[in-house]
């Protein structure tokens, strides 16, 4: 990724299909001044995504995108990106994969954050994967996206220890709130 060059911030879009709480995260740490991106977009493959309400709270554009058809929805987005000069994508909680081809398109500027420690626990119910094989340790993980899921290059890893009393329940609030801490600092180390 081109480092920062000048003080405009990275036009980006965060896409969402559910509850937006590092949605919530990114738009606070967008607003600071050393931050290099600024959130202009929302996209949601959920009408019912929670997250949405950050867009009025936050006087930020969203839109809501069907996925039906991936290829007719990724070709909206597409669209609807360049015509916002959106140059960067950060997908937090976004359920769908995006193909190949969009990810090329959009010239490989796309980043995820997964709740393990990746290659570890790709995809769901991480949380409940790590207490069941008695981890001792597990965390959250910034990465590029490719088509195959949560396998792009690992940006920033943070970790921390699960206790004896873990749940997959505690444990998925403790690593929600290492997360926020993580995306932020993941995308300054891409930017400076
Ligand atoms: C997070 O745990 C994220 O790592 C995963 O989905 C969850 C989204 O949470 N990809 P939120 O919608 O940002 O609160």
């Amino acid at each position: 990724m081109e480092k920062l060059t000048g003080n405009k911030k990275i036009k980006t879009a965060v896409f969402i299909s559910g509850t937006g709480s590092n949605l919530k995260n990114l738009i606070r740490f967008s607003k600071k001044n050393n931050s290099p991106v600024s959130i202009d977009l929302i996209i949601s493959s959920s009408h019912l995504a929670k997250g949405l309400n950050y867009a009025n709270q936050f006087n930020i554009k969203k839109k809501v995108f069907n996925f039906k058809n991936r290829k007719n929805a990724e070709k909206k987005i597409f669209l609807y990106l360049k015509k916002n000069r959106i140059s960067f994508i950060c997908l937090a909680g976004f359920m769908k994969i995006l193909s190949s081809s969009f990810i090329k398109k959009f010239n490989y500027k796309i980043i995820n954050i997964h709740p393990s420690l990746l290659p570890k626990y790709k995809g769901l119910n991480t949380h409940e994967r790590a207490i069941k094989n008695k981890d001792k340790f597990t965390g959250c993980t910034v990465h590029y996206v490719t088509a195959r899921l949560d396998s792009g290059k690992v940006i920033l890893q943070k970790k921390i220890k699960i206790g004896a009393k873990d749940n997959a329940n505690s444990l998925a609030k403790k690593v929600l709130k290492l997360e926020h801490k993580l995306y932020p600092a993941a995308i300054m180390k891409i930017f400076y």
